[in-house]
Protein backbone atom coordinates (compact mmCIF):
# COMPACT_ATOMS: atom_id res chain seq x y z
CA UNK A 1 0.00 0.00 0.00
CA UNK A 2 1.71 3.26 -1.08
CA UNK A 3 1.42 6.03 1.17
CA UNK A 4 -0.09 9.21 -0.13
CA UNK A 5 0.54 12.98 1.39
CA UNK A 6 -1.56 15.36 0.51
CA UNK A 7 -0.61 19.07 0.43
CA UNK A 8 -3.64 21.88 0.49
CA UNK A 9 -4.04 25.68 1.05
CA UNK A 10 -7.57 25.91 0.89
CA UNK A 11 -11.35 24.27 0.75
CA UNK A 12 -9.98 21.10 -0.35
CA UNK A 13 -12.32 19.78 -2.94
CA UNK A 14 -9.96 17.61 -4.58
CA UNK A 15 -8.59 16.46 -1.53
CA UNK A 16 -12.43 15.49 -0.53
CA UNK A 17 -12.45 13.74 -4.37
CA UNK A 18 -9.46 11.89 -3.47
CA UNK A 19 -10.74 10.84 0.17
CA UNK A 20 -14.17 9.58 -1.18
CA UNK A 21 -11.92 7.45 -3.99
CA UNK A 22 -10.30 5.85 -1.70
CA UNK A 23 -13.40 5.01 0.46
CA UNK A 24 -15.22 3.81 -3.00
CA UNK A 25 -11.78 1.89 -3.76
CA UNK A 26 -11.58 3.85 -7.15
CA UNK A 27 -7.84 4.21 -5.45
CA UNK A 28 -6.33 1.37 -6.03
CA UNK A 29 -2.81 0.47 -3.77
CA UNK A 30 -2.65 3.72 -1.83
CA UNK A 31 -3.91 5.33 1.28
CA UNK A 32 -3.92 8.99 2.06
CA UNK A 33 -1.83 8.63 5.27
CA UNK A 34 -1.98 12.58 6.02
CA UNK A 35 -2.69 16.05 4.88
CA UNK A 36 -0.36 18.89 5.20
CA UNK A 37 -1.53 22.93 4.81
CA UNK A 38 0.50 25.92 4.07
CA UNK A 39 -2.65 27.69 5.59
CA UNK A 40 -4.25 27.21 9.32
CA UNK A 41 -7.79 27.11 9.64
CA UNK A 42 -8.41 26.13 5.99
CA UNK A 43 -11.62 24.11 5.75
CA UNK A 44 -8.89 21.18 3.71
CA UNK A 45 -7.88 19.85 7.28
CA UNK A 46 -11.37 19.80 8.80
CA UNK A 47 -12.24 17.48 5.76
CA UNK A 48 -9.07 15.60 6.67
CA UNK A 49 -10.37 15.32 10.32
CA UNK A 50 -13.34 14.89 9.79
CA UNK A 51 -12.04 10.90 7.51
CA UNK A 52 -9.82 10.65 10.54
CA UNK A 53 -6.36 11.75 8.34
CA UNK A 54 -3.63 13.19 9.96
CA UNK A 55 -2.82 16.64 9.46
CA UNK A 56 0.16 19.01 9.59
CA UNK A 57 0.06 23.11 9.48
CA UNK A 58 3.12 24.22 8.44
CA UNK A 59 2.45 27.81 7.66
CA UNK A 60 3.88 29.54 4.04
CA UNK A 61 3.86 33.18 6.30
CA UNK A 62 6.00 31.63 8.53
CA UNK A 63 9.40 31.33 6.93
CA UNK A 64 10.96 34.07 4.73
CA UNK A 65 11.48 32.41 1.28
CA UNK A 66 10.81 29.44 -0.82
CA UNK A 67 13.76 27.64 -0.07
CA UNK A 68 13.25 27.09 3.63
CA UNK A 69 9.58 26.64 3.44
CA UNK A 70 10.07 23.67 0.96
CA UNK A 71 13.11 22.47 3.81
CA UNK A 72 10.43 22.11 6.08
CA UNK A 73 8.10 20.06 3.86
CA UNK A 74 11.09 17.54 2.39
CA UNK A 75 11.28 17.08 6.46
CA UNK A 76 7.75 16.29 6.41
CA UNK A 77 7.57 14.40 4.09
CA UNK A 78 10.27 12.60 4.64
CA UNK A 79 9.27 11.98 8.16
CA UNK A 80 5.68 10.66 7.05
CA UNK A 81 7.90 8.55 4.47
CA UNK A 82 5.58 9.57 1.91
CA UNK A 83 5.23 7.12 -1.50
CA UNK A 84 3.45 10.07 -3.11
CA UNK A 85 2.86 13.31 -3.03
CA UNK A 86 -0.29 15.23 -4.21
CA UNK A 87 -0.76 18.84 -4.82
CA UNK A 88 -4.39 19.02 -4.15
CA UNK A 89 -5.12 22.77 -4.74
CA UNK A 90 -1.34 23.88 -2.68
CA UNK A 91 -0.76 27.35 -3.76
CA UNK A 92 3.31 27.72 -2.73
CA UNK A 93 5.96 26.65 -5.39
CA UNK A 94 8.03 24.14 -4.09
CA UNK A 95 12.01 24.68 -4.58
CA UNK A 96 14.02 22.22 -6.15
CA UNK A 97 15.29 20.51 -2.99
CA UNK A 98 11.62 19.15 -2.88
CA UNK A 99 10.84 18.42 -6.60
CA UNK A 100 14.60 16.85 -6.85
CA UNK A 101 14.28 14.47 -3.95
CA UNK A 102 10.60 13.64 -5.37
CA UNK A 103 10.81 13.37 -8.97
CA UNK A 104 8.50 11.72 -10.56
CA UNK A 105 6.89 11.55 -6.83
CA UNK A 106 4.77 14.84 -7.15
CA UNK A 107 1.78 14.79 -8.89
CA UNK A 108 -0.30 18.36 -9.38
CA UNK A 109 -3.81 19.38 -10.32
CA UNK A 110 -3.82 22.46 -12.46
CA UNK A 111 -6.92 23.88 -13.58
CA UNK A 112 -6.09 24.45 -16.96
CA UNK A 113 -4.83 22.93 -20.19
CA UNK A 114 -1.19 23.22 -19.83
CA UNK A 115 1.13 24.91 -21.20
CA UNK A 116 -1.65 27.48 -21.91
CA UNK A 117 -2.12 29.49 -19.16
CA UNK A 118 0.57 28.26 -16.58
CA UNK A 119 3.61 29.03 -14.70
CA UNK A 120 3.89 31.16 -11.79
CA UNK A 121 0.93 33.71 -10.93
CA UNK A 122 -1.65 31.28 -12.69
CA UNK A 123 -3.10 29.79 -9.61
CA UNK A 124 -7.14 29.68 -8.43
CA UNK A 125 -9.30 31.75 -9.72
CA UNK A 126 -7.08 33.69 -11.60
CA UNK A 127 -6.42 30.85 -14.17
CA UNK A 128 -10.11 31.02 -15.38
CA UNK A 129 -9.84 35.24 -15.21
CA UNK A 130 -7.15 34.76 -17.77
CA UNK A 131 -8.88 32.31 -19.96
CA UNK A 132 -12.30 33.92 -20.03
CA UNK A 133 -10.01 37.37 -20.87
CA UNK A 134 -8.45 35.43 -24.19
CA UNK A 135 -11.62 34.22 -25.05
CA UNK A 136 -10.68 30.68 -25.38
CA UNK A 137 -13.51 27.81 -26.28
CA UNK A 138 -12.41 25.11 -24.38
CA UNK A 139 -10.40 24.77 -21.19
CA UNK A 140 -9.79 22.09 -18.78
CA UNK A 141 -7.35 20.65 -15.94
CA UNK A 142 -4.04 18.69 -16.22
CA UNK A 143 -2.57 16.50 -13.65
CA UNK A 144 1.21 16.11 -14.18
CA UNK A 145 4.16 15.48 -12.41
CA UNK A 146 6.13 18.50 -10.91
CA UNK A 147 9.76 18.98 -11.91
CA UNK A 148 11.62 22.16 -10.43
CA UNK A 149 9.77 24.50 -13.08
CA UNK A 150 6.00 25.54 -12.32
CA UNK A 151 3.35 23.76 -14.60
CA UNK A 152 6.19 21.91 -16.62
CA UNK A 153 6.87 18.27 -15.70
CA UNK A 154 4.76 15.48 -17.42
CA UNK A 155 1.48 15.79 -18.71
CA UNK A 156 -0.50 12.10 -17.05
CA UNK A 157 -4.17 13.10 -17.68
CA UNK A 158 -5.88 16.19 -19.16
CA UNK A 159 -9.68 16.63 -19.51
CA UNK A 160 -11.58 19.59 -21.56
CA UNK A 161 -15.02 21.52 -20.79
CA UNK A 162 -16.42 23.67 -22.95
CA UNK A 163 -16.22 27.52 -22.24
CA UNK A 164 -20.11 29.23 -22.37
CA UNK A 165 -20.39 33.01 -23.07
CA UNK A 166 -21.62 33.89 -20.33
CA UNK A 167 -19.27 32.51 -18.04
CA UNK A 168 -17.71 33.77 -14.86
CA UNK A 169 -14.52 32.99 -13.58
CA UNK A 170 -16.46 31.02 -10.69
CA UNK A 171 -18.78 29.56 -13.26
CA UNK A 172 -15.53 28.13 -15.33
CA UNK A 173 -14.23 26.60 -12.57
CA UNK A 174 -16.90 24.63 -10.80
CA UNK A 175 -17.45 23.73 -14.34
CA UNK A 176 -13.53 22.23 -14.67
CA UNK A 177 -13.43 21.05 -11.24
CA UNK A 178 -17.02 18.78 -11.37
CA UNK A 179 -16.05 17.89 -14.97
CA UNK A 180 -12.14 17.49 -14.96
CA UNK A 181 -10.11 17.79 -11.62
CA UNK A 182 -12.52 15.57 -9.12
CA UNK A 183 -12.19 12.86 -11.45
CA UNK A 184 -8.83 13.14 -12.98
CA UNK A 185 -6.59 13.47 -10.26
CA UNK A 186 -8.32 10.56 -8.42
CA UNK A 187 -7.87 8.66 -11.34
CA UNK A 188 -4.09 9.49 -11.97
CA UNK A 189 -3.24 8.64 -8.00
CA UNK A 190 -4.79 4.85 -8.47
CA UNK A 191 -2.81 4.80 -12.00
CA UNK A 192 0.32 5.83 -10.17
CA UNK A 193 -0.12 3.58 -6.88
CA UNK A 194 -0.80 0.57 -9.59
CA UNK A 195 3.04 1.19 -11.04
CA UNK A 196 0.56 1.86 -14.42
CA UNK A 197 2.45 5.11 -15.38
CA UNK A 198 5.69 4.75 -17.41
CA UNK A 199 7.74 7.61 -18.16
CA UNK A 200 9.88 7.61 -21.48
CA UNK A 201 11.70 10.48 -23.16
CA UNK A 202 10.65 12.82 -20.25
CA UNK A 203 7.24 12.48 -21.21
CA UNK A 204 4.52 10.36 -18.93
CA UNK A 205 2.66 7.70 -20.45
CA UNK A 206 -0.64 5.13 -19.06
CA UNK A 207 0.65 1.71 -19.34
CA UNK A 208 -2.02 -0.70 -21.34
C1 LIG B 1 -8.36 23.90 -7.92
O1 LIG B 1 -9.07 24.37 -9.04
C2 LIG B 1 -6.94 23.57 -8.32
O2 LIG B 1 -6.83 23.02 -9.60
C3 LIG B 1 -6.30 24.92 -8.27
O3 LIG B 1 -6.87 25.57 -7.17
C4 LIG B 1 -8.16 25.02 -6.88
C5 LIG B 1 -8.14 24.50 -5.46
O4 LIG B 1 -9.39 24.05 -5.07
N1 LIG B 1 -4.88 24.82 -8.18
C6 LIG B 1 -4.03 25.71 -8.70
O5 LIG B 1 -4.40 26.74 -9.25
C7 LIG B 1 -2.55 25.39 -8.52
N2 LIG B 1 -1.77 26.08 -9.50
P1 LIG B 1 -9.60 23.04 -3.86
O6 LIG B 1 -8.82 23.57 -2.66
O7 LIG B 1 -11.08 23.08 -3.62
O8 LIG B 1 -9.12 21.66 -4.30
Amino acid sequence: MKKIVVLVSGGGTNLQALIDAEKSGIIKGGKITCVISSKPGVYALERAENSGIPTRVIPRREYPDSKTYSMAILDALNEEKADLVVLAGFMTILDKCVTKAYTYKIINVHPALIPSFCGEGFYGLKVHEKALDYGVKVSGATVHFVNEEADAGAIILQGTVDVKRDDTPAILQRRIMENVEWKLLPKAVSLFCQDKIEISDGKAYVKE
